[in-house]
């Protein structure tokens, strides 16, 4: 089984960014974990990050019909793009959308989100915990 992470923008700064909003694990420490428990649950966890709306749709083109799903934290992308959800779509893997913040108690517009519509779940307020939360119910999910 193979799941593709995809990471968006201002991620990659993760460890010293609001630290008390999003926490102070690196996103090279987030990918080990996820490498470490798909390891454990049978999946093989390639991780991608972009700052570009473009790079971020172009991967999930590229990937899509080589993995079976995708863990998927779009960050501002989130509550912006309907080119990633087209992507997400026009691929046709599941995938669940993940947050480190629970972004249903911060500001009105991350309240929305375009891409959650199309998932199988969504996973929000866990810090980083949340991508292995995704991660294991995407796999479970591939399972059944
Ligand atoms: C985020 C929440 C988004 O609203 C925000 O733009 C991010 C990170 C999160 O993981 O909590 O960059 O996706």
């Amino acid at each position: 089984m193979r799941i593709a992470v995809v990471h968006g923008p201002n991620l990659n700064l993760l460890g010293t960014r609001e630290p008390g909003v999003y926490g102070r694990t690196t996103l090279a420490e987030i990918d080990a974990a996820l490498q470490r428990l798909g390891g454990e649950l049978g999946a093989e966890v390639a991780c991608f990050q972009s700052n570009h709306e473009g790079a971020l749709v172009d991967h999930v083109q590229r990937q899509g019909p080589g993995v079976d799903g995708f863990v998927v934290n779009a960050a501002a992308f989130t509550h912006t793009s309907v080119a990633l959800a087209d992507a997400l779509a026009g691929v046709a893997r599941p995938y669940v959308e993940v947050h480190l913040s629970n972004v249903f108690a911060r500001e009105r517009f991350r309240h929305r989100s375009y891409i959650a519509a199309g998932a199988l779940g969504v996973v929000s307020g866990f810090g980083a915990d949340s991508y292995l939360m995704g991660l294991r119910a995407l796999v479970e999910h591939l399972k059944k």
